[in-house]
C-alpha cells in the first residue's frame, strides 16, 4: 500500500493528476472506474484544464461505479450525468468508451451479469479509483454488504440518503436504491486508487485500515487489496497513526 499525503486542495488534484496520467501512459486504453461525490471535484478540474494540452488525457474506458435505481436517462441526478458534466464531455470521451449501469433497466439481474461480462472481456478493472463513504461504503456497497458481492441491486441507508441529500438539496430527491459494482468485482481490478479529503473522512480512513476485515465497514476490504495507492490530505489521515 502507497499512502500520498498531500497538505491542500491544490497538491492533491496534482498528485492525483500525476498518478493518472502515468496510469495512462503505461496501459492502452484502461479499463477504469471514477467515483463521485465531493472528494474528487478538484481533480477534475484539474484535468479538464489539462486536456486542452494533452488530448492523451482521454484514453481510457469509463466503467460506471455505482448509480441511482429507476432514474430517466436525461436525469440531472444519475451518477453517469454528473461525470459527463465534470469531466467525461469535457474530455470528450466518445459514447463508444463509456460503460455505463442503465438506471431504468427492467431485468437488472441480466443487466448486472452484462456488465461483468463486459468488465471479463476487457480483461478486468485495470485501475479503480474509489472514493470512502462515511459508513465505509465503497461505490454503494453499504454495510452488510458481502465481501465477495458481484454487480447487484442495492438498498442505500438513512445515514447514505442523507450524506447524499446535500447534492439535490432534499431527502426526497435522492433515490432509495441503487445498482453498484459490487466488493468481489472491485477487488479483482488491477489497481486501486483511494481518494479522501477533510477532517470528515478521518475516522472511516482509520478504521478502513485498522478495524479486522468485516462487512461492517465494507472499505475494510482495501487492507488486502493488491497495488493500492491512497491519495489524501493530511486531515482525512488525521488520525490514520492514533
Ligand atoms: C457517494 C458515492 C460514492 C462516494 C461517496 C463519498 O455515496 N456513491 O462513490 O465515494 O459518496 O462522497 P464524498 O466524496 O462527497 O464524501
Amino acid at each position: 500500500m502507497n499512502i500520498i499525503e498531500t497538505p491542500n486542495e491544490n497538491s492533491f488534484s496534482e498528485e492525483v493528476m500525476k498518478f493518472f496520467l502515468t496510469f495512462l501512459q503505461k496501459n492502452n486504453n484502461p479499463l477504469l472506474t471514477l467515483p463521485t461525490g465531493t472528494t474528487p471535484l478538484p481533480f477534475y478540474k484539474k484535468i479538464s484544464e489539462e486536456y486542452k494540452d494533452n488530448k492523451e488525457l482521454n484514453k481510457f474506458t469509463y466503467l460506471s461505479l455505482d448509480e441511482y435505481y429507476g432514474l430517466e436517462q436525461e436525469d440531472k441526478r444519475l451518477f453517469a450525468n454528473w461525470l459527463d458534466r465534470e469531466i467525461l464531455s469535457t474530455l470528450e470521451v466518445p459514447s463508444t468508451r463509456r460503460i455505463t449501469i442503465d438506471s431504468s433497466c427492467e431485468n437488472v439481474q441480466e443487466h448486472c451479469l452484462k456488465l461483468e461480462k463486459k468488465i471479463n472481456m476487457h480483461g478486468n478493472i485495470d485501475l479503480a479509483i474509489i472514493g470512502l463513504g462515511n459508513n465505509g461504503h465503497i461505490g454503494f456497497n453499504e454495510p452488510g454488504s458481502d465481501l465477495n458481492s458481484r454487480t447487484r441491486k442495492v438498498h442505500l441507508t438513512k445515514e447514505t440518503i442523507a450524506a447524499n441529500a446535500v447534492y439535490w438539496g432534499s431527502l426526497e430527491r435522492v433515490p432509495k436504491s441503487a445498482i453498484t459494482l459490487g466488493i468481489g468485482t472491485l477487488k479483482e481490478a488491477k489497481h486501486t486508487l483511494l481518494l479522501a479529503r477533510g477532517f470528515g473522512k478521518a475516522k472511516i480512513l482509520r478504521d478502513t485500515f485498522k478495524l479486522s476485515i468485516s462487512n461492517k465497514v465494507p472499505s475494510t476490504y482495501l487492507q488486502e487489496q493488491r497495488n493500492l495507492t491512497i491519495i489524501a490530505d493530511t486531515d482525512a489521515l488525521s488520525m490514520m497513526h492514533t
